[in-house]
């Protein structure tokens, strides 16, 4: 299959990259590299084109996606924390583009499409464990533009143009998640700062929580997926990704300390709580595990891995 993944030179992208290259798929990635590496592709690989642009970009969007059997869209400003600063320069790329690629792809008939969603949908629903039907409540722009990609995706679906599934990734981490910005995910700045022996700020009093999941259990869900025939309207297919484990920050830092290899005492320092923070986030992932899907790494052997 030719599959183009955007945002591919990324954190999952990259992954995701590598699994359908070993699968014996041709990837195009097209991405800006904003966040994404080129060293986080393989080097001299064949099958795998980079294309260097924006999303937003019509005339990128049309060099990637010309020829595609499917397309992957991960592309995106992934930090909640940026969009709230900056809500008019994430929307861009962050709905905008979706929508151009949606219709670009329909135009082109390039049928296949996933999408990457996030939990964020679900604001502070407090309906735990959070099922796909539970109440969306997005508290921030990034969490407004996700759902309305989806409602998006859902039209161009039910139209019959595109064969779609949508998966709202819950905590994602592992290797290559880039530590560099202050808005990056949580696990990659606390891992690089207890490797380093750095101080680590805590927004809020950490008893807040997530449900971490390793990119490569998000990675098996994608390429599965993919191999799946599609499903036919009306409803687009959506899909939680998570463990089903809710972790507090405070729980987060207690296995980071246990790690060989970390600085120990970590010196924390306590932050206010950042703006539209979600409280409690813990995924139902029944849906996903009825398609034969399981997690496979936990949050040790997940936090160990990418230490490195
Ligand atoms: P990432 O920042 O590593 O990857 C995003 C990629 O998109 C980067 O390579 C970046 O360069 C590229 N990109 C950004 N803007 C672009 C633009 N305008 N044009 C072209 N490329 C652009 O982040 P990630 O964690 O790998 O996230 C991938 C996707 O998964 C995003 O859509 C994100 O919202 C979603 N997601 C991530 C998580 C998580 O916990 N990491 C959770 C839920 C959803
Ligand atoms: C993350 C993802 C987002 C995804 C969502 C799904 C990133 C950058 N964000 O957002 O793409 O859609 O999960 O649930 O990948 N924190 C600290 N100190 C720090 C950094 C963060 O205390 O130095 C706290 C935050 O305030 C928050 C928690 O850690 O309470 C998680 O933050 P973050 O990793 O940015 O993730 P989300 O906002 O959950």
């Amino acid at each position: 299959m030719r599959v183009l993944v955007t945002g591919g030179a990324g954190f999952i992208g990259s992954h995701l990259t590598a699994a359908l290259l070993d699968a014996g798929h041709a990837v195009t990635v097209l991405d800006d590299l904003s966040t994404g590496k080129r060293a986080n592709l393989p080097g001299a690989e064949e099958r795998l084109r980079l294309v260097v642009g924006d999303v937003a970009d019509q005339a990128a969007l049309e060099e990637a996606l010309a020829g595609q059997d499917a397309f992957v869209h991960l592309a995106a400003v992934a930090s909640v924390e940026a969009s709230v600063r900056d809500p008019v320069g994430t929307h861009r790329t962050n709905l905008e583009a979706s929508v151009r690629l949606f219709d670009l792809a329909a135009r082109l008939g390039v049928k296949r499409a996933l999408y990457a969603s996030s939990a964020a949908v679900y604001g502070d629903n407090p309906a735990l464990p959070l099922g796909e039907e539970a109440e969306k409540r997005p508290l921030t722009p990034y969490a407004a533009d996700k759902l309305a990609g989806e409602h998006y995706l859902a039209h161009f679906h039910r139209a019959g143009h595109l064969d779609a599934t949508a998966f709202r990734f819950f905590n994602v981490f592992g290797p290559r998640q880039d530590p560099a910005s202050p808005y990056s995910g949580v696990i990659s700045v606390f891992l690089d700062r207890a490797r380093r022996g750095a101080p680590i700020t805590l927004f809020g009093d950490g008893e807040q929580t997530r449900d971490f999941v390793y990119v490569q259990d998000v990675v098996r869900a994608l390429v599965a997926a993919l191999a799946r025939p599609g499903q036919t309207p009306p409803e687009l297919p959506v899909f939680n990704v998570g463990r089903g484990a809710e972790v507090s920050l405070l729980e987060l830092l207690a296995a980071i300390e246990r790690l060989p290899g970390v600085r120990t005492p970590l010196s924390v320092s306590s932050a206010p709580p950042r703006q539209g923070d979600i409280r409690r986030s813990v995924a139902d992932v029944s849906r996903l595990r009825a398609t034969g899907w399981e997690p496979r790494t936990g949050l040790e052997a997940g936090l160990a891995a990418t230490l490195g």
